[in-house]
């Protein structure tokens, strides 16, 4: 029996950058198209599979190897995995995506002061006041990717562009097996 091929859409960024947001859209898109997909989302995801790690660099980097352990799995077995994490470390991202193979990396990239002003969850209010250590963008680095395949500048473009971007990239590569 054939199989169809899977695929790994990793969505990085700061907090607030708009990751979630995305893969939400990417994700029912990609249902609807009668896609199987399945969301790996960091937020959620720290409630289970990785829930009692912090926010060292040990425990992110075991966070991101946690979730691409299941990504690769999915992957290999024909689901769209759509991941959305802030991942802020360059080393496990590529290491993650050699092992992943299939791997469309998404830099969610809204400047740390746009995020700070959205702060839709109060997280950099609390950042600020010294109540959250280790804040990714405040006291924690976010090493940007240095050749994302697709680059969303979610405080330049609308939700829309920035969708059918992805959507784009990602058809090309399920269409062209
Ligand atoms: S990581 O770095 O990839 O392991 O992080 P992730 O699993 O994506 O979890 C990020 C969400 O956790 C909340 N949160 C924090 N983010 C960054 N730094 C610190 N210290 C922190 N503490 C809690 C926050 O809601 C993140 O969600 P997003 O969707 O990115 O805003
Ligand atoms: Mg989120």
């Amino acid at each position: 029996m054939t199989q169809r091929q899977g695929l790994t859409v990793w969505f990085t960024g700061l907090s607030g950058a708009g990751k979630t947001t995305l893969a939400h859209y990417v994700f029912k898109h990609l249902c609807e198209a009668g896609y199987p997909v399945e969301m790996l989302d960091g937020d959620i995801i720290r409630q289970h599979l990785t829930k009692g790690l912090g926010f060292s660099k040990e425990d992110r980097d075991e966070n991101i190897r946690r979730i691409g352990f299941v990504a690769e799995l999915l992957t290999r077995h024909g689901v769209i995995v759509i991941v959305s994490a802030i991942s802020p470390y360059r080393e496990v991202r590529e290491e993650v995506r050699a092992k992943i193979g299939r791997f469309v990396e998404v830099f969610v990239n809204a400047p740390l002061m746009v995020c700070e002003q959205r702060d839709v969850k109060g997280l950099y209010k609390r950042a600020r006041a010294g109540e959250i250590r280790n804040f990714t963008g405040i006291d924690d680095p976010y090493e940007p990717p240095l050749h994302p395949d697709v680059e969303c500048c979610t405080h330049l473009e609308s939700i829309d562009e920035s969708v059918a971007k992805i959507l784009k990239f990602v058809m090309t590569m399920l269409t062209s097996e």
